[in-house]
């Protein structure tokens, strides 16, 4: 494509001023608009980050129909997810979208038709994808050191940390609680490493005694979950033991464990996975009969703010170069159809067979 990429956003709330201030840092990217239904939000965060000549408007509706695009973030709850980056495709954009794929799996798969109608694309984001440490546990995995990987033990939790706002709390916005908002990315980041193998069989459990609790502001409107666990099985014979929880008693779900036939790999704990591990790994594996243990120094330390940075950067150059999107709808689907299952297998109380849709 070559010269200036032209950049709309899609919601100016929390996440949209990371991909605002990251665009702001690009040469190659002008960003030509904005909107936001709460009046003056979108106008005050463009000319907050210089972008005095871009215009605002307050739904996405008005935007697609008044200008055209290369790039969009799309920055809004879930609900929104398909029908905004669906407008943004049919524009002719190529989109960034939030986190998580989608509030349901038919939402995601309309989102993949979008996109194979258009012949634009949307990468999801998963902005630990770009910390040091993610990419270490995903080189190590497919190295073959560790033999045949066959369990997995994930996932995160804040000791108390339900949402601040009502968009994460109602199925209507969100399609999901925890799963959604910070389970996706532990999810991704054991998938990714392992290729994204698909999964044949959940078996989910979710509780929401937190978000019930009448101390919490959002209580009478709080309908998902605040804590998940699910037992996954893959295709390669693979299973993910996983656990998210916006809220516990405990202080940590634990750290994760890649277990496999030569070796497995601890990765300690974060609150949400969404960026690295700040501490080293261990590799563990036996040398000469000898039951070993290698801490793995972590290569480089990213912060949040800089792997959302990152996550813009490589989304933004894709546009400019033509080239593929960083991370694929295909592997997102996966992710999504996994969140779908463990609520539907919690709701019936039994394992359930799942499978990933035909796009
Ligand atoms: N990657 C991350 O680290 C990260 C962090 C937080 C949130 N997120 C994701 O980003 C998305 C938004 O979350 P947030 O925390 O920024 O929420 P937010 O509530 O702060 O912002 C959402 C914004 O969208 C606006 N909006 C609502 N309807 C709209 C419409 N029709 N057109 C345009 N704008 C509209 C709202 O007014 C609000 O300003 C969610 O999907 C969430 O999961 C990602």
């Amino acid at each position: 494509m070559g010269g200036k990429i032209r950049v709309g956003l899609v919601g100016c709330g929390h996440i949209a001023e990371r991909h605002l201030a990251a665009y702001a840092g690009l040469p190659y990217a002008e960003v030509a608009a904005a909107c936001d239904p709460v009046p003056g939000r979108a106008r005050e965060l463009l000319d907050r980050y210089g972008f005095a000549e871009a215009k605002s408007y307050s739904g996405f509706e008005e935007m697609f129909a008044a200008q055209t695009f290369d790039a969009v973030s799309v920055c809004v709850h879930n609900a929104l997810h398909a029908p905004a980056s669906i407008a943004a495709l049919e524009n002719g954009a190529c989109v960034l979208l939030e986190k998580p794929f989608a509030s349901s799996v038919a939402d995601a798969v309309e989102i993949m038709r979008a996109e194979k109608r258009t012949g634009k694309f949307v990468s999801v984001g998963f902005q630990q994808r770009y910390s040091g440490s993610m990419k270490q546990v995903k080189e190590i995995c497919q190295s073959g050191r560790l033999g045949k990987i066959y369990y997995i033990q994930t996932g995160g939790g804040r000791r108390r940390g339900l949402p601040t706002s009502e968009g994460f709390v109602k199925k209507e916005c969100a399609g999901s609680g925890a799963l959604g908002d910070i389970g996706c990315y532990s999810l991704d980041t054991v998938l990714d490493a392992l290729g994204y193998p698909r999964p044949t069989t959940v078996t989910g459990y979710t509780s929401d005694f937190f978000g019930k609790k009448k101390e919490y502001e959002f209580s009478s409107a709080f309908n998902v979950e605040d804590f998940a666990a699910a037992f996954i099985r893959l295709e390669t014979g693979c299973v993910i033991d996983f656990r998210i929880a916006w809220a516990m008693h405990p202080d940590t779900s634990g750290d994760t464990l890649i277990y496999g036939t030569e070796g497995a790999l601890r990765i300690p704990s974060t609150e949400c996975w969404n960026s690295g591990a700040e501490r080293d790994m261990t590799l563990y594996s036996d040398v000469d009969g000898s039951m070993t243990e290698t801490v793995v120094p972590l290569a480089e330390k990213v912060d949040r703010d800089e792997c959302l940075a990152r996550k813009v950067e490589d989304f933004a150059r894709a546009v400019r170069d033509g080239g593929r999107a960083p991370v694929p709808t295909s592997e997102a689907l996966i992710n999504q159809v996994i969140i779908d299952g463990v609520l539907e297998s919690a709701k019936l109380g039994r394992e359930i067979s799942v499978e990933i849709p035909e796009v």
